[in-house]
């Protein structure tokens, strides 16, 4: 039996200097209930993964990551969009505590896996951004979705909101590249940088028409 391999991905190291307080212990049931997001989420996509497999049509899933926001990234980024400290307002307003990225070969392969994530019946879609189609001015390419799947527990049933992020390898690539870079920079890249990051990720996007042309070449 295989388990999805689902290893934690980095995120923008937000730091809060405040101190532990009741509120803040609250916080640990409040997340239990993402992580059980998360389980159901990683368990839909390594059903998709194996059941894809099996049918012997090809796996449009290279790999698939997952994190659940700290406490301290919770707090600065409450703290940063002015979100009350409230759990009703946190769960309301913070929609990226539990986040999954999935990693395909292909362009198309991230449509389909959006796809068939988002219509499952027990899943709602909340958002999609389509940065595929429209990329960001940096060059930033990606499918993001909120979806809300519900968890249910002992006594009671709640509905998280899980951030999706699917791309392809090269997209991928090139985000952690940039994510680095902005952060060595402390957010303020100087123009060259950007300049490189652009034709960079213009690089990207050819690589991945390219490898989708040789693909529908040798499989039709
Ligand atoms: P937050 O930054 O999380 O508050 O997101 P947002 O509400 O502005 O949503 P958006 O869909 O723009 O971004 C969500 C997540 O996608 C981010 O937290 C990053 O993980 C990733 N992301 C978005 N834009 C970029 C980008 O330009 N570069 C990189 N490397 N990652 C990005
Ligand atoms: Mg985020």
């Amino acid at each position: 039996m295989t388990t999805t391999s689902a290893p934690p991905y980095e995120e923008s190291g937000e730091e809060s200097g405040a101190d532990p307080s009741a509120f803040e212990r609250s916080l640990g049931p409040f997340l239990l209930n993402y992580k059980f997001g998360l389980d159901e989420i990683l368990t839909k996509i390594n059903i998709l993964r194996e059941e894809l497999v099996f049918r012997g049509t090809g796996n449009p899933i290279e790999h698939v990551s997952s994190r659940l926001k700290s406490v301290e990234s919770l707090l600065a980024k409450a703290e940063r969009i002015g979100c009350p400290l409230d759990l009703d307002a946190i769960g309301e307003q913070i929609t990226d505590i539990a986040g999954v990225r999935i990693v395909c070969s292909f362009i198309a392969d991230a449509y389909q896996v959006l796809d068939m994530l988002t219509t499952q019946p027990d899943v709602t879609v909340r958002t999609i951004k389509d940065y595929v189609a429209h990329p960001k001015p940096n060059g930033y390419r990606s499918l993001h979705a909120i979806v809300e799947i519900p968890v249910f527990l002992s006594d009671t049933a709640r509905t998280v909101p899980i951030e999706l992020q699917i791309r392809t390898a090269a997209m991928d690539f090139w985000a952690s590249v940039e994510h680095k870079i902005y952060y060595k920079y402390a957010k303020d890249v100087p123009a060259d940088l950007v300049d490189e990051l652009s034709a960079a990720a213009r690089v990207a996007h050819e690589l991945d028409t390219r490898m989708a042309e040789l693909h529908r070449i040798v499989h039709g």
